[in-house]
């Protein structure tokens, strides 16, 4: 497979920034950015199914566990807990069409 990983690592960091802000009550634009994101990513655009979202967040835990040298076992209940509400919002979306905003 011919991946670009410097592009690949930038939409990673972007995301998982936008990710953890969406957290936040008064950030509205990531509220649009995950909005953005979900429709980007749903059946009529890039067609991730909603099961690959269980190897992303697999991926993210191992990835954090490994590289965090503050890392702690509690706190892969946080990042799930974290990352589950705007996925769960993403996948929720996954055959809606037109009803999000760009
Ligand atoms: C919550 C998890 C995810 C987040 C936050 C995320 C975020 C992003 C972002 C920010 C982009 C750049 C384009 C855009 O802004 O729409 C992108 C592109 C992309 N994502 Fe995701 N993504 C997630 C999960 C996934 C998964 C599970 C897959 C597939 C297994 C995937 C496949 C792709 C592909 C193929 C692209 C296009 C890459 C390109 O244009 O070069 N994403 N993603």
């Amino acid at each position: 497979m011919d991946t670009d990983l410097e592009h690949q690592n930038k939409a990673i960091i972007q995301g998982l920034e936008i990710i953890i802000r969406y957290l936040d009550d008064e950030d509205k634009y990531n509220k649009q950015q995950i909005m953005r994101i979900a429709k980007s990513h749903n059946h009529y655009n890039l067609d991730i199914h909603p099961h690959s979202y269980y190897y992303w967040i697999e991926a993210l835990i191992l990835t954090i566990k490994k590289f965090d040298s503050q890392w702690f076992d509690d706190l892969e209940y946080y990042w799930r807990e974290c990352v589950s509400v705007p996925i769960n919002f993403i996948t929720s979306q996954f055959f809606v069409q037109d009803s999000l905003s760009k």
